[in-house]
């Protein structure tokens, strides 16, 4: 399917078939969202894909009973957490070395990145990183953060989301359908998965074949050039 239709194709179906999904649909869109852009390609995400029956029941119940998760074949949670630079640093490390990466790039990896994605003891190192980019960009062009637990939360979850939507639209590309989902209790959703709470839930997305109506009406964007602005 060509990207254009893929992209038109995918709606938010809030009701599914009976029809099964297959695995390789789901696999082949898991492969998709792990090549999504992300933050300094840290890829501080996780992406739980819910095979067991009784976590299937507990993840719709978790997600308010919504009828989307309640009729899905398949649900995937998205979820991102900072803390795991330290998973891939030296898996990246590895990569520049031994693709002969330029110095910089190197340094990025080895200085750069622990300082970056550091937010230390009670936010004191972020406090202090803040002081710094702040006195500096009165001078000259200066980043304004990362700084803060919260800042690197953001910054985890916006390539979170990211890697969620090349996941719905491999989805659409292969002819099924998605919904993804923020309304679900996040307390509840991590007890299913059996995660911590610095995991943050980023998105719980329903698979399955749209029912005839999947949604209750068609689709809606506001008029673009109230969104679209040359500057
Ligand atoms: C971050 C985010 C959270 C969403 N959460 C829900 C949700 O909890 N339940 C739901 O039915 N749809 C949810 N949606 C789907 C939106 O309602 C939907 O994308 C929007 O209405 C536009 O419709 P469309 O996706 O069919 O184009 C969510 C979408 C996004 C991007």
């Amino acid at each position: 399917m060509d990207f254009f239709d893929a992209v038109m194709r995918r709606r938010s179906i809030r009701r599914f078939t009976d029809e099964a999904v297959p695995d390789a649909v789901v696999d082949k869109a898991l492969d998709a969202a792990v090549w999504a852009p992300n933050s300094s390609n840290v890829q501080t995400w996780n992406f739980y894909w819910v095979k067991d029956p009784g976590k299937m029941v507990d993840m719709a119940t978790a997600c308010l009973n919504q009828s989307a998760a309640r009729t899905a074949r398949h649900l995937v949670a998205v979820t991102a957490n900072p803390g795991l630079w330290q998973r891939s640093l030296p898996l990246l490390q590895e990569w520049t070395h031994k693709a002969n990466a330029p110095r910089p790039v190197r340094v990025y990896y080895e200085k750069l990145i622990p300082v970056t994605y550091r937010w230390g003891w009670f936010n004191v190192m972020g406090l202090v990183k803040w002081i710094g980019f702040n006195l500096t960009g009165l001078f000259r062009p200066s980043p304004r953060g990362p700084n803060f637990r919260r800042d690197l939360d953001e910054v985890a979850m916006k390539s979170a989301a990211l890697a969620a939507e090349n996941f719905v639209l491999a989805i659409a590309a292969q002819d099924y359908d998605t919904c993804m989902m923020e309304g679900f209790d996040e307390v509840r959703v991590r007890r299913v998965l059996g995660i911590g709470c610095r995991e943050r839930v980023v998105m719980v997305i329903a698979v399955g074949k749209a029912a005839t109506p999947g949604t209750w009406g068609p689709p809606f964007r506001i008029p673009r050039d109230m969104v679209v602005h040359v500057v």
